[in-house]
């Protein structure tokens, strides 16, 4: 079957498509039932299956003689290592560091926060709670210390595991301070913490602290728990539109399915190959494309901890896809800039040979026709584009390789992937023609592997996404399908920006900025950079009264945002303004500010207070 038929498939008989779908999958019990629609808006997949995602992703391969083959390679240019795991080698590590686990009293059920850098034993960490049935929750280590704090007092871990630093090109991170500083934050009092000590940098260990190495030193093998398929694996806390992060969560059977099948019909990956996926573990493709999927269908994953530029140069990817042997590499547009801004020919790619790649897949943000272009030249392969988003765990619009290879267009992900049954949709609801614009909404129930549901937050979860329209969950991207059925992706329609392929909440920047003593208001929108996609910018209003200069209150803005939201805000922009544009009401017209700073004509609304306040910041929008 061809891509359509497929398509049509998924959507006339969802039981049928993703029974069939599920046999990639060992199960301790076969479910019965594929989909559970009787709590809807609640739609639960394979709710009486029985499996373990770690025996899934390690033990099936080994006993089906997979245990030599490379399971993981690590490279980290920053610390100059390389090291491969085969498959034996990845189970014994994982089967003991649940040890680990069990030894502090984690059992199934119990949440266990990670901040850890890319290196094996995130990985390890992550597969050995699934071994248990333990629910992870990896914080990318980019976060400040109140970003780490809020996430462990929704998660509730009782244990947090850690390293010692994670390794920036012109820093080492000192990782435990983090941790610390978080805990002095946070409310609740995780029963353990488990460091790893790396040696570029030592970890100074308090009382509830544990050595990683000393508790693995002496700990036994554990096999893998049953769990249902509705269990939890992990929770994966995401940008909203509030300060507040939500807690997405991905069940274990549906999870497991999906990306299975994501793996041979998306991007053509099955046992054996290499594939590298560019990202962090902190961030959703990590989680599914660094750690779970690659690993589920016995292909060799990649972990990598640096830079594609700088560590050492921007030949770095062209490197490994030689020395590994790489089919395919995912990463994000905004890495193929930065090299492109260091290698403008791509003349050094020409030094290595890259006859294994058959596949560049971007995602995390919008692919721009001439990245794409760029791309599709220097390295003579297909450059496909996928749209998808934390919440889903896997692609939601993508040009399925490994299902029938389709035409590319420019500056489309493609068409709506099967089990997706995708549509664009004006305020009101009511479908739009092709060409014109409109919110972009998927019917429900979404497919297996995406959220059930947030963390302790099912009305926030329904109020959030499902609640705008009736039946319909709410991507929160704006966009237009064209007469071929090609989805183009043209940005956020709320408060989310996309900064280098992070995704990062304005609500929680401007809290962060709010903390000044010196503020009285603020608003930041996300505007366009060549080489990021999009920067944060924040508007402030000082309090009367205040005549520090705006140069010093900026310079302590940007300082208050990386301490209490992080680095990776990348919050260098700080306009001091004598207002902001407000409707009569007093809500800022953030959605009017966007618009100009994205250089659409936006009309002014006739419930603005004052236009002058616009007019005044209209500059500063758009330069
Ligand atoms: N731990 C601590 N700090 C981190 C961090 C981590 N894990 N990740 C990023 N940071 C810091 C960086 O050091 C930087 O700090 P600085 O302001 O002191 O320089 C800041 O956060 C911003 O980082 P980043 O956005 O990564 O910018 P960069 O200039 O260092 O690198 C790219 C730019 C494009 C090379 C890089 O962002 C990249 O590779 N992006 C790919 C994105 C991606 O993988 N997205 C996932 C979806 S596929
Ligand atoms: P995240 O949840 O961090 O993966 O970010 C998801 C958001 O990133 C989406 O809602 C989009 O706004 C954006 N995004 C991800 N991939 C793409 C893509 N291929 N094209 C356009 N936008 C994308």
């Amino acid at each position: 079957m061809g891509y359509r038929e497929t398509y049509d498939a998924s959507l006339a008989d969802p039981n049928g498509f993703w029974r069939h779908a599920a046999r990639a999958i060992t199960w301790s019990r076969e479910p019965n039932t594929v989909l559970d629609g009787s709590a809807a808006p609640f739609y639960r997949w394979y709710p009486d299956g029985v499996m373990n995602t770690c025996y899934n992703a390690l033990d099936r391969h080994v006993e089906h003689g997979r245990g030599d083959q490379p399971a993981l390679h690590y490279v980290s240019p920053v610390t100059d290592t390389m090291q491969t795991l085969t498959y034996d080698d990845l189970l014994s590590e994982v089967s003991r560091f649940a040890g680990v686990l069990t030894g502090l009293g984690v059992g199934i059920g119990d949440r266990v926060v990670m901040s850890m850098p890319m290196i094996p034993e995130a990985v390890i960490a992550m597969l050995a709670c699934a071994r248990i049935g333990a629910v992870h929750s990896v914080v990318f280590g980019g976060f400040a210390a109140h970003e780490l704090a809020a996430r462990i007092d929704d998660a509730q871990p009782k244990v947090i595991l850690s390293a010692s630093c994670g390794i920036e090109p012109s820093r080492v991170v000192a990782y435990k301070p983090l941790l610390d500083d978080a805990l002095d934050q946070a409310e609740h009092t995780p029963d353990a913490c488990v460091v790893l000590q790396r040696p570029q940098l030592h970890a100074e260990m308090g009382e509830r602290d544990h050595d990683w190495s000393e508790l693995l030193a002496a700990a036994k093998p554990v096999g893998c728990t049953d769990v249902l398929a509705t269990d939890p694996l992990y929770i994966l806390y995401t940008s909203g539109t509030t300060g507040k992060p939500k807690g997405v969560v991905r069940d274990n059977g549906g999870h497991a399915v999906a990306l299975a099948w994501s793996m041979q019909n998306i991007y053509d990956i099955g046992p054996g190959d290499t594939w590298w996926a560019a990202s962090d573990v902190g961030w959703v493709v990590g989680h599914s494309y660094i750690v779970y999927a690659p690993l589920l269908v016995g292909a060799t994953t990649i972990v990598y901890e640096g830079k594609p530029v700088g560590t050492p140069d921007a030949a770095a990817f062209w490197r490994v896809i030689e020395q590994h042997g790489v089919k395919a590499l995912f990463t994000a547009p905004t890495a193929i800039r930065a090299i492109r801004k260091e290698d403008p020919d791509g003349a050094l790619i020409g030094n290595h040979d890259l006859s294994s790649l058959r596949t560049l897949f971007l995602a995390g943000e919008r692919l721009d026709p001439d990245t794409y272009h760029w791309a599709t030249r220097v390295l003579d392969v297909p450059v496909v584009d996928n749209w998808w988003q934390t919440e889903t765990g896997w692609p939601i619009a993508a040009n399925p390789r490994g299902l029938e290879p389709l035409p590319i267009k420019e500056g489309s992900p493609s068409v709506p992937v099967p089990g997706y049954d995708v549509r664009v949709v004006d305020g009101q609801g009511d479908e739009v023609e092709a060409g014109i614009e409109g919110s972009i909404v998927i019917r429900l129930p979404l497919p297996p592997g995406t959220l059930p549901t947030l963390w302790n937050a099912d009305e926030r979860y329904v109020n959030g996404y499902l609640s705008a329209f009736e039946g319909f969950y709410t991507t929160g991207d704006g966009g237009f399908f064209d007469a071929d059925g090609y989805l183009y992706v043209m940005g956020r329609t709320d408060d989310v920006i996309n900064v280098a392929g992070h995704r990062l909440s304005t609500g929680s920047i401007e809290a962060a900025i709010a903390t000044h003593p010196a503020v009285a208001e603020c608003a930041v929108i996300g505007v366009h950079d060549a080489m990021k996609g999009q920067n944060p910018r924040a508007f402030v209003v000082l309090k009367s009264g205040v005549d520090t200069e705006p140069e010093q209150i900026s310079r302590e803005v940007v300082d208050r945002v990386r301490q209490q939201v992080g680095p990776v805000a990348a919050m260098k922009e700080v306009v001091v303004v004598p207002g902001l544009p407000k409707t009569r009401s007093g809500k800022i017209l953030r959605r009017t500010m966007r618009g100009i700073a994205d250089g659409r004509e936006e009309p002014v609304p006739s419930t603005i207070e004052d236009v002058r306040v616009l007019e005044d910041i209209t500059p500063f929008l758009k330069g």
